[in-house]
């Protein structure tokens, strides 16, 4: 299998543009019909990229966190620092990426601000801020590059491969978590083949993670997600990796809505369920994954033309116990759940 990482975009990316900077993104609204490269300079807009889903996944979540606050410090000289942090990290509320990704940028801006001299701090935070997104970037490639290896350690040669969402390069800066170890593994010739969940309602898996392995030269069977048990029994799943929107210490992980099921059905037949993830997506304040808040979204999603008396259930993420995951791989290495606080 010859993989083609060339082909795909990055992500996200804050670059400079002549005196400007500007917060380029794929607007993955648009795929797979059209690979959209925009662009803006309004930190609000990137708020709104995040709320529609032109811009996800749990790392790029947070890419794009620190990225709204530089631009908000270039260009908004009237929204207090306390209200723009509080909206960009409020966007979405179950990916602790996000806040994480503010809470660093908070970190720089306070460290600028107690140097004293007023004179030009704006601008001294702005460039701050975006060094700050420069390192996220390079660390997010670096990171997931470790966990994809780290994961295809623990993949046989000719393994078929069932994955959930898009925990690809499309929702991280560039390279992915689930599918960085799918990458790293068919670089070593250990993939047969990806089986990819559409991921009802917004059909991650059928709009990005097949569009995604497929220019990346992945064999992949796109299924519904009502197949994956008669998959499964007919043994043609070796294993289930998926990624992480938020982690407990003690390995409970909300996942895009479906995972759950998925890990309950990987139990049942004995397939060992991996969940791919950055140290940074583990939230050191829960102790378990009870306390998660899950993301409830819009009916539409659901039910494109209402029906009156109908009513919608849409939440957009479930939680997997860690008694059903074999292994979380982060780029500190694959370690069983309850190994987890000791790694934090
Ligand atoms: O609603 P989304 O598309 O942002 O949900 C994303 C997921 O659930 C991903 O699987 C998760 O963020 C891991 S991304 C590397």
């Amino acid at each position: 299998m010859q993989l083609n990482l060339e082909n795909l975009p990055k992500s996200l990316e804050l670059v400079r543009a002549d005196v400007d900077i500007e917060f380029r993104y794929v607007d993955q609204r648009l795929l797979p019909g059209e690979l959209v490269i925009a662009a803006t300079s309004s930190w609000r807009d990137v708020v709104d990229t995040v709320k529609t889903l032109a811009v996800r996944g749990a790392p790029a979540l947070g890419i794009a966190g620190a990225a709204a606050m530089a631009l908000w410090a270039r260009y908004d000289g009237e929204t207090k620092l306390d209200e723009v942090s509080h909206i960009v990290a409020n966007a979405r509320p179950t990916a602790v990426n996000l806040s994480w990704g503010v809470q660093r940028a908070l970190e720089v801006a306070h460290g600028r601000a107690s140097d004293g001299d007023d004179d030009g701090l704006g601008a001294a935070i702005a460039d701050d801020l975006f060094t700050l997104v420069q390192d996220m970037q390079t660390e997010d490639e670096r990171t997931n590059r470790s966990i994809g290896a780290n994961g295809a350690e623990l993949l046989a040669p000719g393994s078929r491969i069932l994955t959930h969402c898009n925990a690809g390069s499309l929702a991280t800066y560039f390279y992915g978590t689930a599918l960085g170890v799918v990458y790293s593994a068919a670089e070593q010739g250990k993939v047969e083949r990806v089986y990819a969940d559409e991921t009802r309602p917004v059909g991650q898996g059928a709009r990005l993670t097949a569009w995604e392995l497929s220019k990346a030269g992945v064999p992949v069977t796109l299924i519904c997600d009502n197949m994956a048990a008669s998959l499964m029994a007919q043994g043609r799943v070796d294993a289930v990796i998926v990624g992480a929107d938020r982690i407990a210490k003690n390995g409970d992980a909300a996942n895009k809505i479906g995972t759950y099921g998925l890990a309950v059905l990987a139990h049942e037949h004995g397939i060992p369920f991996y969940v791919a993830a950055p140290m940074s997506t583990v939230d050191a304040s829960l102790a378990d994954g009870s306390g998660i808040v899950i993301e409830q979204r819009a009916a539409e999603e659901v039910l494109a033309h209402p029906i009156k008396g109908v009513d919608v259930y849409n939440p957009a993420f479930d939680v997997t116990p860690a008694r059903y995951i074999a292994k979380i791989v982060t780029e500190k290495g694959a370690f069983a759940p309850k190994e987890l606080e000791a790694r934090l």
